[in-house]
């Protein structure tokens, strides 16, 4: 019987996020630095066998019950099929999620779903080719654009978009949603947080969800229908009364750290229980030198139980050590 991860907050985490890479083939400004960041050595990066181990301990001793592997870009990982697949073979009956920028993805969707991969969100902030490009600093929007359309085909629907919202593409929101909803696609717009490399997220050009209601709100109806569940990071939308429903992460203007159920891990296998406390502790360490099931779970449960309430207020926020691509969002 697990006995459950729960922080000194009372929330309980049960969403497990294991970032397999810092690198990525994008450099989104809100993200990378034009540079990238320094790549880890491989034998930093935890072995498909540590991260089905991790997810043992976390599924059978801590109650995690769904995962979702991120980056960095998930897909640089030519193991990626392994890892999903050994997982299913331990966890049948988990929730496997990948979060990618979907570069490559179109050769590897079918293989992905094939592993047991259950459910797919890609990024993608704009249909338009030149500003994808800007946003991005690389001209690939043909290659996410046949990524999702291969997600589509090897049965991962329902796709999940995730844009986040920008200034420059603002105008181009409902664009954005006509186009997900022609193709059966979830769409959710996602606030900027400050976890930019380049540090220039700043409340004063941040496009919040109140300004991507009027936005829409100019070309259709929208009216609140809740949250799929209560820590869901996505209040929803129906559009034009229809079945069609657009999220919006308001993750600065209506932070939902309260409802936080997330833990993660970072590429160099390190827990940390929020993305805005650079509290960590190096599990993968504890796993190299011989550390038993119960000592990796001793070890996550003490970090969890000082997980820090959350960020602060837009205006009062400080933005952490590690940046988002550093993290895994
Ligand atoms: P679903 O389970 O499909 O809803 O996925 P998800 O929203 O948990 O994961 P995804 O990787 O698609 O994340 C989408 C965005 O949600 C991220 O880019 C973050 O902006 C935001 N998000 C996810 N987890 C957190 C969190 O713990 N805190 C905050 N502030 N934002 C988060
Ligand atoms: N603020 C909000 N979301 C971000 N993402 C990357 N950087 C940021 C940021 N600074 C998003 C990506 C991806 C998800 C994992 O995180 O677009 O969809
Ligand atoms: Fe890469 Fe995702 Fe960061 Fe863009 S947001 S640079 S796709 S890790």
């Amino acid at each position: 019987q697990p006995s459950l991860l729960v922080d000194g907050l009372g929330r309980r985490a049960r969403d497990l996020r294991i970032s397999l890479s810092q690198a990525c083939t994008l450099r989104c400004h809100y993200c990378m630095p034009a540079e990238g960041l320094p790549l880890l050595a491989r034998e930093e990066l935890l072995s498909v066998a540590e991260v089905v181990r991790l997810v043992d301990v976390a599924v059978g001793r801590l109650g995690i019950d769904e995962v979702r592997l991120t980056g960095g870009e998930p897909l640089v990982r030519g193991d990626l099929e392994l890892i999903v697949a050994g997982i299913a073979a331990r966890h049948p009956r988990l929730p496997i999620a990948l979060t990618t920028n979907g570069i490559g993805l179109a050769r590897r969707a079918a293989g992905l779903a094939h592993a047991g991969l259950t459910r797919i969100n890609v990024s993608l902030d704009t249909i338009d080719r030149a500003l994808f490009a800007r946003i991005t600093r690389r001209d690939r929007l043909d290659d996410v654009l046949a990524g999702i359309d291969a997600a589509v085909a090897a049965g991962l629907a329902p796709v999940k978009i995730n844009a986040v919202a920008l200034p420059e593409t603002l105008h181009r929101a409902p664009e954005l949603l006509n186009w997900c909803r022609d193709r059966g696609l979830d769409l959710r717009f996602i606030e900027a947080m400050p976890l930019d490399a380049d540090r220039e997220w700043s409340p004063q050009t941040l496009v919040t969800a109140a300004d991507l209601l009027d936005e829409l709100g100019m070309t259709m109806t929208l009216t609140p229908v809740g949250r799929d569940d209560p820590s869901a990071p996505a209040a929803l939308w129906s559009v034009d009364g229809g079945p069609y429903r657009v999220g919006i992460i308001a993750s600065m203007t209506r932070s939902f750290c309260g409802a936080c159920d997330r833990t993660r891990i970072t590429a160099e296998g390190r827990v940390r229980p929020c993305l805005f406390s650079d509290d960590e502790i190096d599990l993968a360490a504890i796993l190299r030198s011989g550390g038993t099931d119960d000592e990796l779970a001793g070890a996550w449960r003490e970090i969890t139980w000082r997980k820090s309430a959350g960020h602060a207020d837009i205006s009062e926020v400080v933005a952490p050590r590690r940046t988002m691509g550093a993290i895994g969002g």
